[in-house]
């Protein structure tokens, strides 16, 4: 086992409903998407995924039992959690409460460092350090592939970023469902990557992921082809990553992401997360390629663009990136750790 797949594990003296834990969880980047669920309620997806776990924009999550309260109290950022965001926080604690046994609500404080719902992945790193310190304070004896099980059902690419380095979700198969359903870390040696994270908007977007994916995979004539695809896609990745390849490891990042953008194009009504910025910033993408640097995009449910390229290109790919997104924010991020508890908390 790598020393970050122990990190995840609950530690024994944590363990036993330790009333209340801290974790802290990074976002993740997907090289190949998570784009569809098969199963809503369990969160199982019709394709395997696989990225890369950030060393920027962390969350930490606090939960502390709250005996006697009749109600799941919970703060992002500071402001007490409404509508859709606390729903999903509530339905994720009465599903660690079904599993420990207990009844008891509890108070759940969260901070992001990174824009929420703006296809920056808070809701990975989000539902991975709520999954961790829910499961700490409630009392779980989890190992790391259980805990990406657990933070799955909060939001399916929070399962990856219990991981650090390059993870893979499997899908699962229909006859093994929630069990076959989990991120394990994939080794990476030969590749030294960064990703260069180009903010275009921070706003939240009109159309949740939830929803967007929803209606590509109701509606979408083009669908069925990118999954198919991006199976073959996973492959081509694994073996790229298992050579130490990193421009093929790029290009199949990127030739994935379009794909999965065509589809939300295609579905009815069309989704559209690509705004004029992203297009300029991918044409500077083309132009560092054109003059020999290894430099891929990859975009998620938003227009921000993240750049795959060489670590040592990193600061030289942040520059030209940083000209054509005209005064946005460009950050530099390498391959960060899994979500881990902060000690105890009692
Ligand atoms: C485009 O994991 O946020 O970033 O499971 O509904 O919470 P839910 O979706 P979420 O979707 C992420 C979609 C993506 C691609 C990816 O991260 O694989």
């Amino acid at each position: 086992m790598c020393p970050d797949h122990r990190s995840t594990v609950i530690p024994p003296r944590a363990r036993g409903a330790a009333g209340s834990a801290v974790a802290v969880a990074h976002p993740n980047i997907a090289l190949i998407k998570y784009w569809g669920k098969r199963d809503e309620q369990l969160v199982l997806p019709w394709t395997d995924s696989l990225s890369m776990t950030l060393d920027i924009f962390p969350t930490t999550t606090r939960v502390r039992l709250a005996p006697g309260a009749s109600d799941d109290t919970v703060t992002l950022d500071g402001a007490p959690a409404r509508g859709e965001a606390l729903r999903r926080v509530t339905a994720f604690l009465a599903v660690v409460r079904a599993r420990a046994g207990l009844r008891q609500r509890a108070v759940v404080d969260s901070e992001n460092t990174v824009p929420t719902g703006a296809g920056l992945a808070s809701s990975a790193s989000g539902f991975a350090a709520l999954a961790l310190a829910a499961a700490a304070a409630y009392g779980l004896d989890l190992d790391a592939t259980a805990l990406s099980r657990l933070a799955r059902r909060g939001s399916g690419s929070a399962s990856r970023s219990v991981f650090g380095g390059f993870a893979l979700w499997h899908a699962g198969t229909s006859e093994d469902a929630d069990r076959g359903s989990y991120a394990e870390r994939v080794p990476a040696e030969g590749v030294d990557p960064a990703l260069v994270v180009a903010i275009l908007d921070a706003g939240r977007k009109d159309v949740s992921s939830r929803e967007a994916m929803r209606r590509t995979v109701d509606t979408s004539p083009l669908y069925r082809s990118w999954a198919a695809s991006s199976r073959a896609d996973l492959l081509d990745m694994r073996a790229a990553l298992s050579r130490g390849d990193l421009d093929a490891v790029g290009e199949i990042a990127e030739r994935n992401a379009f794909g999965m953008h065509a589809t939300m194009l295609a579905a009815r009504p069309a989704v559209r997360y690509l705004s004029p910025a992203t297009f300029t910033v991918l044409d500077s993408v083309l132009r560092l390629r054109r003059e020999g640097t290894a430099a891929y995009a990859t975009m998620d449910a938003g227009p921000n663009v993240k750049v795959l390229c060489r670590r040592a290109d990193a600061e030289r790919v942040a520059a030209v990136v940083r000209e054509a997104a005209a005064g946005a924010p460009v950050h530099v991020a390498g391959p960060g750790p899994g979500a881990r508890l902060m000690g105890e908390d009692r």
